[in-house]
């Protein structure tokens, strides 16, 4: 194991604008909320079915203001009261990135505080470790080796965390992103965005073994693919709406019933391969906990799968935090800041496309 240095108290303002939420919060020690404000936009970009990268940035700059202000006044805090600025560098949206970055920076340079540029995935991960609301009960947190599942809208990655800040990248996916197939597939469905939430509740009546769909295993990697599972359900919804003009996000299966065990046949076969894949090479690679995260991991299926399956605690984000948020990228900061001090230069770049270990 490699070394551990003591870890000091400290008290991080994180900024995140990667994609479509403005956030700020105050973290403190790495562990502990002090403020969490997610300004989300959501609604702005239903009706486009994904992300409208122009309205996105704008509407950044709109709010991001607002947004840093209310994480400190929530927090009871000033600027002067926090030790560092955590911000989203990437990966994301570039007109989005540049928004956050920028804030962070002018609030660096007018305060003198180090900045710390965050990948957001390794923000992701390090959700697991911050508590909201309540004081931190003496649970240390996630234990190394970990091996850590990220499932978002953008991303599925296998990593490898040996200790702090260390990221083995095992695997990731050859294709489509776990959270876009549950979007993708909600809307062949005709569910509704986002589609994650929309699968799970329409799948709550509905039996998972109803339909036999695909799981692709790929045996020797640690890769995942879910392009050959969405082709399966476009399939069956053609199937069953024969005859009608189908139209991708208007299609409207003959039966509720239909939908119910379509979207639980799907949720279960994606359940399995994350389940099935992360617990082999948690065996594999020798690891003492598991950590999901990202937006997939609020999905109360996936969560009660691992619980059972898993021979190992597995830890996950408390629920408002499993989605793009502010806390995750500041208490990824604070270990930055802690166990290394090595604050970025204000000329850092955005890292749009920046991948993780
Ligand atoms: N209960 C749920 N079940 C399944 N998927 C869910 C659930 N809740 C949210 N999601 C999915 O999570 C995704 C959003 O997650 P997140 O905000 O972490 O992604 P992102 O930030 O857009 O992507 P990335 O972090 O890769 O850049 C969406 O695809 C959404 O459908
Ligand atoms: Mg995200």
């Amino acid at each position: 194991m490699a070394r551990r240095k003591k870890l000091g108290p400290a008290r991080i303002l994180g900024i995140e604008t990667s994609c479509d939420e403005t956030a700020a919060a105050v973290v403190e020690n790495g562990r502990l909320a002090l403020s969490n404000v997610v300004a989300s936009q959501a609604e702005m970009h239903a009706k486009y079915g994904g992300v409208f990268p122009e309205v996105a940035s704008r509407q950044h700059i709109k709010v991001i203001d607002t947004v840093v202000e209310e994480a400190l006044a929530q927090a009871h805090l000033e600027l002067g009261d926090v030790d560092a600025i955590a911000v989203t560098r990437g990966p994301g949206l570039p007109g989005s990135l540049l928004v956050g970055l920028n804030m962070a920076k002018g609030l660096a340079l007018g305060s003198g505080l180090p900045l710390y540029g965050i990948n957001h995935l390794e923000g992701h991960l390090y959700s697991a470790w911050v508590q909201l609301g309540e004081a931190a009960t003496g649970d240390p947190g996630p234990q190394f080796p970990l091996l850590a599942l990220i499932v978002s809208g953008g991303h599925t990655e296998l990593v490898l965390m040996k200790d702090h800040l260390h990221y083995q990248r095992l695997g990731g996916t050859l294709d489509d992103a776990a959270g876009e197939a549950f979007d993708k597939v909600a809307r062949l469905i005709g569910l509704g965005y986002p589609g994650g939430p929309a699968i799970q509740q329409a799948a709550e009546g509905g039996d998972p073994a109803a339909f036999k769909l695909a799981r692709a295993w790929l045996p020797d990697s640690w890769d995942f693919s879910f392009s050959g599972l969405k082709t399966n359900v476009l399939h069956v919804v053609r199937e069953l709406t024969a005859g009608q003009d189908l139209q991708i996000g208007e299609a409207r299966l003959p039966q509720a019933r239909q939908a119910a065990d379509l979207a639980a046949s799907f949720q279960q076969a994606v359940v399995d391969v994350l389940v099935g894949k992360t617990l082999r090479a948690a065996n594999e690679f020798g690891a003492a906990e598991i950590l999901v995260a990202g937006g997939v991991s609020a999905n109360a299926v996936l969560r009660a799968a691992f619980t059972a399956e898993s021979p190992l605690p597995v830890h996950f984000p408390p629920m408002p935090l499993c989605t793009d948020n502010a806390a995750m990228i500041a208490a990824a900061g604070y270990f930055r800041h802690a166990l290394t001090g090595a604050a970025d230069s204000l000329d850092m770049d955005i890292e749009p496309g920046w991948g993780l270990g």
